[in-house]
């Protein structure tokens, strides 16, 4: 694991495991002292007092209505109405069976069958019955009275319940009191380890993500600062790490583009170098060349017609090619001496209307320009120079069609960041996607009577200005070339021209 997601899963468990350890210790003192208040002697005394009234209260419920069956037994107007006959015991045994506690009274005769006053009726499920049977001692005729009476349930009841559903658990809890604090602990301490282990598990996995993440980027970085310049990184996600990721690959852009442009202007220093010592070499003799065979042609006094004819053809030869290689010289000298920019803030709609009246004899050029002024900074003789450079190779590519069919489109827009860009758009057969770089090369060209210096100027001048010049397909058809000029806050303060050579003598 790496040192961050430890960190991180350190801190997480800390943050979680501290407070619930702490409440932990809190709630063990509280769930102590609520325990010592509810499970003490004293209470368990008053639950205990408390069944003993209610156990007192039946006993001598009980113990009155055994006294009244005693006394009824035992009175002598029991006896005198036995005398009388059975109807008259019967009614002296009326006022008795009014209360409504009493159910019915039987007196078991020595011979033939009892005689019985009932009560109201006492259903059981609100009566609990009892019999007391006393033995008769002075009541000739009986030997034993029945006396059926009833306790109230609703008092017992009350009593039960509270016999089951307090005094019992009561009593459970009490004997079981060290096991509860157990029990109490261990779950708590469950809980506290699962939640501790849960933290850790979403620290790891969150940790583990953010250092994958977090590795790609430092990756990334290693690959740029050891020369691989093209590496970028995948932005994942939504966060502070994905704008990081976004912010290193342009970085890594801007870097790459920086380094080409730097690359492009030290190698295009070294093709001014021998286009300078080529066109040095090259001019020089062209001219004892040329009088040299000038005169051979003039001191001719000869008649001979084969041999003037032969004289003819290498003066008219070697003019023509001295020519050529004058016109070549002057292009290599141009590539040669291009100067540094010097910058003005100019409409860029200017120069595009100035290369359209400069060149009449181009067919279908023409420009499109915005309303409003598109202000860069911009060196006006060399932009002059690239975009002739742009509009001729563009004449050059339409020379297949008819004169009617040609066209030549400039066009300028403003760039939202601030910028400005301009197209060369013409009808011809474009520029092949594989030869879209190599085109800006110095001597790369497809033409029989070509130097392939054209586009290596125009390059030049772009990247001195600060800008870029890209090649793709026109609208109309053909190929495009794209201009890009920076916002003229960004532009270069100071020529951006690579260190030149001396010149030769
Ligand atoms: N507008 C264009 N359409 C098609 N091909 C082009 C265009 N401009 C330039 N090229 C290609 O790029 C080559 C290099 O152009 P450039 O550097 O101006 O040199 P040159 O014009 O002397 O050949 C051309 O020879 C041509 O093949
Ligand atoms: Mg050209």
């Amino acid at each position: 694991m790496s040192r961050l997601a430890l960190k991180l899963t350190a801190l997480l468990v800390l943050l979680t495991g501290l407070p619930l350890a702490v409440a932990w210790w809190q709630s063990q003192t509280l769930f102590e002292r609520s325990l010592g208040a509810g499970l003490n002697p004293v209470v368990a005394t008053a639950l205990q007092d408390a069944v003993g009234v209610y156990g007192a209260f039946v006993a001598s419920e009980k113990g009155r209505q055994r006294a009244v069956a005693r006394g009824l037994a035992d009175s002598r107007a029991l006896a005198t109405a036995a005398a009388a006959g059975p109807d008259a015991l019967r009614a002296a045994l009326v006022p008795v069976v009014a209360d409504p506690r009493v159910g019915a009274i039987e007196l078991i005769a020595t011979q033939g069958p009892p005689v019985r006053q009932a009560g109201r009726p006492m259903p059981t499920d609100a009566w609990l019955l009892d019999t007391e049977v006393v033995p008769l001692t002075g009541v000739p005729g009986y030997t034993h009275l029945r006396y059926e009476y009833g306790l109230e349930r609703a008092v017992l009841t009350r009593f039960e319940h509270m016999e089951a559903d307090v005094i019992r658990p009561f009593s459970a809890l009490a004997a079981d009191r060290e096991n509860l604090a157990d029990v109490y602990t261990y779950s708590f301490v469950g809980s506290l380890a699962a939640a501790v282990l849960i933290a850790a598990l979403i620290a790891v996995v969150v940790g583990r993500r953010l250092t994958r993440r977090l590795r790609r980027l430092r990756e990334g970085m290693a690959r740029v600062a050891s020369g691989e310049r093209s590496a970028r990184v995948t932005p994942a996600g939504h966060d502070e790490l994905a704008d990081l990721a976004v912010g290193f690959n342009a970085m890594a852009q801007r870097l790459e583009d920086s380094h080409a442009r730097v690359q492009y202007l030290t190698q295009v220093s070294a093709w001014q170098g021998i286009a300078r010592r080529l066109a040095h070499e090259i001019k020089n003799p062209l001219t004892p060349i040329l009088l040299a065979v000038q005169q051979a042609h003039q001191s001719y006094k000869g008649d001979d017609p084969r041999y003037r004819r032969t004289l003819d053809t290498a003066r008219e030869i070697v003019e023509q090619e001295v020519q050529t290689l004058k016109r070549l010289v002057e292009h290599f000298s141009r590539f040669a001496k291009l100067p540094a920019v010097s910058l003005t803030a100019e409409d860029l709609r200017g120069p595009a209307e100035d290369m359209v009246s400069a060149h009449p004899n181009i067919a279908g050029l023409a420009a499109r320009l915005p309303d409003a002024p598109v202000r860069v900074c911009v060196d006006k003789g060399l932009l002059r120079q690239a975009l002739t450079n742009l509009v001729k190779n563009a004449d050059e590519a339409n020379r297949a069609l008819a004169e009617a069919d040609r066209k030549v489109i400039l066009t300028v827009d403003p760039c939202p960041d601030g910028g400005a860009q301009l197209h060369v758009d013409d009808v011809g057969p474009g520029v092949p996607a594989a030869d879209r770089d190599r085109v800006f090369e110095p001597y790369v060209t497809g033409k029989h009577d070509g130097t392939g210096l054209g586009l290596a100027i125009v390059k030049k001048i772009v990247l001195d200005h600060g800008g870029e010049i890209t090649v793709g397909e026109a609208p109309t058809g053909g190929a495009r070339f794209t201009v890009r000029l920076p916002n003229p806050a960004d532009a270069p303060v100071a020529p951006r021209t690579a260190p030149r050579e001396e010149a030769r003598p």
